[in-house]
C-alpha cells in the first residue's frame, strides 16, 4: 500500500521513522509532505519514504494518508484537504481533540477514517497508541494501521469515545511517571547520591517493574505485596505512600488531564 505522511514534525515525523524500517518487507511505499522542506528531506533520508512537492500530490498517491499537522491547521484546511480526497482511501488522524465525526462531515459519510492517539514514546519505538475506527474501515485496511502503529510501540483499537480516558492513562502519563522519577532520584540526592546515578537506577527500576506488569500473571497487587516483607524495607514506603494519598493524587491528576481532553474535543 502507499502510505502518505502529511506532516513531519514531532509525531509524523516520529511515526514515519519507525514504520519505516518494516515498510518495504510489509509491501508498502511511504511518502511525505510538509511545509518546511528541510524537515521534509531529514525524515525522508532516514525513512526511506518519498519527499513530495504538494498536499494534493501528496493525498493523490496514497491509499492511506497519516494527517500529522496541527489540530489548528487541520480544522482550517480541511476543505483543501476533502477536495483532493477520493473514495477508498483512509484517513488516518493522529490530532488531538478532534472527533471522527468532524471529518466525516467534510470528507463525507461514507470515509473510511482512524483516529489514534499515541503518545511521545513513539519516538523510541516504545509508544502507546488507541486506534479507533468508523465503520467504514475495513478490517485489511485497519490491519494495516495497526501494523504501522505497532512499527512504534503498542497499538490496541478501543472506541473513540475511550480516547479522553487513553490520554489519561498513557497520552499524557509519561510526564507524571517523569515526576516520580524526579521525586526518586532527588530524594536519592540527598542521601549523597549523583542525581544523574539515581535517575539511571530510578528509571530503569520503573522499566523493569514496567515490564513484569505486563508478562506476569500475577496482578499488581500480589506483585507488591510479594515484595512487601513484614519487617523489611519497601512495606515502609508503602505505608507511607499509602497513608499520604499516592494512589489518590495519581487519581486525581489523571482525571484533570481527562476533563481537560474533553473541554478540548468540544471546541474549549
Ligand atoms: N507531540 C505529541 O506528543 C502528540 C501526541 C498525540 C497527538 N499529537 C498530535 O499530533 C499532531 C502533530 O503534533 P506534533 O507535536 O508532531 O506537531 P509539530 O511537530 O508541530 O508537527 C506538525 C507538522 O505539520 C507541518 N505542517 C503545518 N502546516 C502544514 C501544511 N500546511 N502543509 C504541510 N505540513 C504542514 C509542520 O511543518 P513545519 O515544519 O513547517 O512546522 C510540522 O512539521 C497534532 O495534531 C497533535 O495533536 C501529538
Amino acid at each position: 500500500m502507499k502510505i502518505g505522511f502529511l506532516g513531519t514534525g514531532n509525531m509524523g515525523g516520529a511515526i514515519m521513522r519507525g514504520y519505516g524500517k518494516d515498510a518495504e518487507k510489509n509491501g508498502d511505499k511511504l511518502l511525505a509532505y510538509n511545509r518546511t522542506r528541510e524537515k521534509l528531506e531529514a525524515a525522508c533520508a532516514e525513512s526511506g519514504a518519498e519527499p513530495v512537492n504538494s498536499m494534493k500530490e501528496l493525498i493523490e498517491g496514497s491509499d492511506i494518508v497519516v494527517l500529522a499537522m496541527e489540530p489548528k491547521t487541520i480544522r482550517s484546511m480541511i476543505d483543501e484537504i476533502a477536495a483532493d480526497f477520493s473514495a477508498g482511501k483512509l484517513l488516518v488522524s493522529v490530532a488531538a481533540g478532534i472527533a471522527i465525526g468532524f471529518f466525516e462531515e467534510h470528507l463525507g459519510e461514507d470515509a473510511m477514517i482512524v483516529r489514534v492517539m499515541p503518545n511521545m514514546a513513539v519516538k523510541i519505538g516504545e509508544g502507546m497508541t488507541s486506534v479507533s475506527r468508523n465503520t467504514k474501515v475495513t478490517d485489511r485496511s485497519f490491519t494495516k494501521v495497526l501494523q504501522i502503529f505497532e512499527g512504534v510501540g503498542r497499538a490496541e483499537e478501543v472506541d473513540e469515545d475511550m480516547i479522553d480516558t487513553v490520554i489519561g492513562v498513557s497520552g499524557s502519563s509519561p510526564a507524571y511517571t517523569y515526576m516520580y522519577l524526579d521525586a526518586l532520584a532527588r530524594a536519592a540526592e540527598k542521601n549523597g547520591m549523583e542525581y544523574d546515578q539515581a535517575l539511571r537506577f530510578a528509571a530503569q527500576a520503573v522499566i523493569g517493574a514496567a515490564k513484569f506488569a505486563l508478562t506476569s500473571d500475577e496482578s499488581l497487587d500480589d506483585l507488591r505485596k510479594a515484595m512487601c516483607t513484614e519487617g523489611g524495607t519497601t512495606i515502609e514506603a508503602y505505608k507511607v505512600l499509602a497513608a499520604n494519598g499516592f494512589a489518590a493524587d495519581a487519581a486525581e491528576g489523571f482525571q484533570a488531564a481527562v476533563d481537560r481532553s474533553r473541554e478540548m474535543t468540544k471546541g474549549k
